[in-house]
């Protein structure tokens, strides 16, 4: 098949190693995002699609078009179109507890909580944070969550505030009831209290960081799974320089900090503190 030819199919198109590496360099040097060899069949099904939207004949044309685009916005999308934005309300329920049961205890006497979701996704993280402190927290409405994201599409989706009934499944009852609202068409959407405690913003992970902190708590779950340990040492120690002492820091349980060096003491799996 030559390069012009209408292309039906996926397998029509052809990826060759150095598009590949060319492909996998962008995504390390600005996400730190690091593709493992063997995702060539991954990438071909994502960017075989934005390909043929934007016209384009093959990965040769689009890496050139990427090239080209000074604005970078092709190279956000592209990044964007490589990223997993899986996530759930309350996902990891134990760190829900924990905040619970150890967290909220400590923070009675202060009106002035900083929270971090760091790679917040569609919006679940954040919102599940703010219902458990309206729920559990007397201050809860002057807690202030930053919650940031790479991708500007997941954010605009996270800023609506709108899921479907599917998507709230783990929401406990009452708080749905408490905290969200059911609308037209099997939707719910969080409540205007819960949502004016959370700013979000687009922010890599990997560029300079504006906020200044302290945080009280800073969650980076199911993030730093796609970066290489390098990558994760630094951002684990950034986030050290920010938190409070006394404050904390949230992994996914998939991800450990074992063989990475930093300062922050154990509390329990996923659960690190800054003494
Ligand atoms: C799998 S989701 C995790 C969502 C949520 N934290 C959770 O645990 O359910 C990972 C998110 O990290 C974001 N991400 C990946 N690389 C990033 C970077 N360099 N800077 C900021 N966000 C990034 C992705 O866009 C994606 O939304």
């Amino acid at each position: 098949m030559t390069a012009n030819a209408e292309k039906t199919s996926i397998n029509d198109y052809v990826l060759t190693k150095e598009q590949y590496r060319r492909i996998q360099d962008w995504l390390y040097q600005v996400s730190g995002i690091d593709l493992k060899v063997g995702k060539e069949n991954l990438v071909k099904n994502r960017l075989a699609k934005r390909i043929r939207t934007l016209g384009l004949s093959d990965f040769d044309a689009y890496i050139r078009y990427v090239e080209q685009d000074k604005s970078r916005r092709e190279l956000l999308s592209l990044i964007d179109s490589m990223t997993t934005n899986k996530t759930s309300f309350f996902r990891e329920r134990v760190h829900f507890d924990y905040i619970a049961n150890h967290l909220i205890p400590d923070w009675s006497q202060r009106r002035d909580i900083r929270i971090w979701s760091a790679g917040c996704s569609s919006g679940e993280e954040p919102y599940s944070l703010s219902m458990l402190l309206f729920d559990k927290y007397a201050a809860a409405s002057s807690t202030r969550i930053l919650a940031t994201d790479i991708s500007d599409s997941i954010l605009e989706q996270a800023r609506t505030g709108i899921y479907r009934a599917d998507q709230v499944e783990d929401v406990p009852t009452h708080y749905k009831i408490a905290y969200m609202q059911r609308k037209a068409g099997e939707h719910y959407s969080v409540k205007p209290d819960v949502r004016s405690t959370i700013r979000f913003a687009n922010l890599n992970l990997m560029a300079n960081w504006p906020m200044k902190g302290p945080f009280d708590l800073i969650l980076c779950r199911n993030v730093m799974i796609y970066f290489d340990r390098q990558t994760q040492e630094r951002l684990i120690n950034r986030y050290y320089e920010l938190l409070r002492p006394g404050g904390h820091l949230f992994i996914g349980h998939s991800e450990s900090l074992a063989s990475v060096n930093h300062p922050f003491s154990y509390c329990q799996p996923a659960v690190y503190k800054r003494d």
